[in-house]
């Protein structure tokens, strides 16, 4: 365990915030290699994993905490209570997801997953490797490190769906290539059916979630629920391996759909009544809590038996 003082919290878009972290001792940190995470023990209680991001020739760490996953308490408190000078425990660096050698790097990141990829970004321009960074966000206002990013011709930040746009940004497999791929489990899911449909084999993908939640079980309440529309009052159940959009959709509703991985926003729908698990990194913290919320109805699922929607 390493005691640290938070250095320095600045913005990274107008979602996350940057964490520059110090080892209390005045000494440097432990070495780490891009894709490495630490845990951090936050004094409310809880312990969170976030990817090590910037040079890893600092002697300090850099994290990036983004606001959408503030329902799970650790960003909450990041965004909310965390303050320069606090002194915190982090352990040391630990890299399931490290970058290879390759001859060429494709690198896919989708919101706050660019955090590991633009400390490969970095790593992979000093030494010299061809790579090209793909970095998917809603808007480019949401966009981390869009300024360290920007003198990069290499990096490229669009705002366009990830669900559309990779079948263009994503090249047939070639040998030598090999591809990094951050971002929601939806987002993931989606590059390697791509990939696989061009001919990647599996050893050339790797991949990491930030987020636990796979947005097609049942999570952690395990629960068919309903959902009934407002307007008719019809019902159907949500069973675990569809999404409330499916269900509609298969019931000849009209959904509005863009991303499918709760990115993007485009599926937003008011509810009437139940309690919604909120499941996308669209919406804040504080519009995932407000009186009158809006579901994802491509990712989001139901913790209340029934789940009515304004539609
Ligand atoms: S379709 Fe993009 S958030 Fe649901």
């Amino acid at each position: 365990m390493l005691s640290v003082i938070v250095d320095g919290i600045w913005r990274e878009g107008d979602k996350s915030l940057a964490v520059r972290l110090i080892a209390e001792n005045g000494e440097a940190l432990p070495a780490w290699q891009p894709g490495a995470h630490i845990d951090v023990h936050l004094p409310c209680g809880v312990v969170r994993q976030y990817s090590l991001t910037g040079s890893c020739q600092d002697e300090s760490y850099l994290i990036c905490v983004g606001r959408e996953t503030a329902s799970r308490g650790g960003s909450r408190y990041v965004h909310d209570t965390l303050r320069p000078g606090q002194k915190l425990l982090v352990s040391a660096p630990r890299n399931l997801f490290p970058l290879l050698p390759a001859e060429r790097v494709l690198l896919l990141a989708a919101g706050i997953g660019i955090t590991p990829l633009y400390a490969m970004a970095l790593q992979l321009k000093a030494a010299g490797t061809p790579f090209t960074l793909h970095y998917y966000v809603r808007n480019r206002e949401s966009a981390a490190f869009a300024r360290e990013l920007s003198p990069f011709a290499e990096c490229i930040i669009h705002t366009a769906s990830p669900r559309t746009a990779l079948a263009e940004h994503l090249p047939a497999a070639e040998a030598g290539l090999h591809a990094w791929i951050c971002g929601p489990a939806g987002f993931m899911e989606k590059v390697r059916e791509v990939a696989t449909a061009k001919g990647w084999e599996d050893a050339q993908l790797h991949s990491e979630a930030f987020q636990p939640v796979a947005p097609l079980s049942c999570g952690e309440t395990g629960e068919i629920f309903t959902v009934k529309l407002a307007s008719t009052g019809e019902r159907w159940p949500v069973p675990a391996d569809k999404t409330i959009a499916q269900v509609l959709q298969a019931n000849g509703v009209d959904v509005p759909l863009s991303c499918e991985m709760g990115i993007c926003g485009a599926c937003l729908t008011p509810v009437i009544d139940g309690v919604v698990d909120h499941r996308d990194s669209v919406q804040s913290e504080a519009e995932k809590s407000a009186v009158n919320q809006h579901v994802a109805l491509c990712c989001s699922r139901s913790h209340s038996g029934e789940l009515v929607i304004g539609l």
